[in-house]
């Protein structure tokens, strides 16, 4: 039996690495999708879990998955390859700032960094997007103005500026020119199952290693979301057009 712990990070008891239930995202992809889009491009696309979603309501669309996490993108073919979409999807390591291609849905879910700031990104979408296209965007914010006690924990060098609050975020998606037409804000009992996904697998581990020194990597990985992000951190999810 192995002695070294999981690796953290991997998302592997995860389907998606947001905060939003499988019952949230098919609701989403398809307010997204009913306007039978022909292609469409996830920035970001992590395990491409919400491309492939997309593709498998609505067979005639083609897509394609960005992402610069070679792992990720490796979990995104294989679950293609096991729902039989591997004709209608490609998936590419690499930065999304390379991608010229225009889209008619365009999914950047969690992932707005990958084109620069929020206002940066909105603009840079805005370029992708074909005529009558629609963006199904999802960004953390602020539910509450952090504590510096829970900035200090919640990661490594985080910051008030790191977010807005909800009116703010709109403000800024309405001022590069979208509108919003649907909206969903992550429940707390997302939030819990996205925090506890992302450390059960080293929780059952430890289990099986008692006294093995990743319980204190854990008990900090508690602290960080219980006493840090938990209170404050809020995560909306927008289909966007314009
Ligand atoms: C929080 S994850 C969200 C993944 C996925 N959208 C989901 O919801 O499951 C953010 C993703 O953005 C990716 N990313 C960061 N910078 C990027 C870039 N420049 N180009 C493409 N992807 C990037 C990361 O590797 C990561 O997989």
């Amino acid at each position: 039996m192995t002695q070294q712990p999981p690796a953290a990070g991997t998302g592997a008891r995860l389907e998606l690495n947001s905060p939003l239930s499988a019952a949230s995202a098919a609701r989403l992809v398809a307010a997204a999708t009913a306007h039978a889009p022909e292609l469409i491009i996830d920035h970001g696309c992590g395990w491409g879990t919400l491309l492939l979603d997309a593709l498998a309501s609505v067979p005639t669309a083609h897509g394609t998955g960005i992402d610069v996490h070679a792992p990720d993108i490796d979990r995104a073919w294989a679950t293609a390859e096991q729902r039989g979409l591997t004709d209608r999807v490609t998936f590419v390591t690499g930065s999304s700032e390379d991608v010229r291609d225009r889209a008619d849905l365009l999914i950047s879910i969690g992932a707005f960094q990958a084109l620069g700031t929020i206002e940066e990104a909105l603009a840079r979408l805005a370029e992708l997007l074909r005529t009558g296209g629609r963006l199904l965007f999802g960004s953390e914010y602020w539910q509450a103005r952090p504590t510096p006690e829970e900035l200090a924990l919640m990661w490594d060098g985080a910051r008030v500026e790191d977010c807005l609050d909800l009116p703010g975020l709109i403000g800024r998606v309405q001022a590069a020119g979208w509108r919003v037409l649907d909206l969903h804000d992550s429940t707390r009992t997302e939030f819990d199952a996205f925090e506890v996904g992302h450390l059960r697998e080293r929780e059952e581990w430890l289990l099986e290693h008692p006294g093995h020194p990743v319980r204190a990597e854990l008990d900090q990985d508690w602290a960080a979301w219980l006493r840090g992000r938990r209170r404050p951190m809020g995560f909306v999810t927008l289909l966007l057009g314009r």
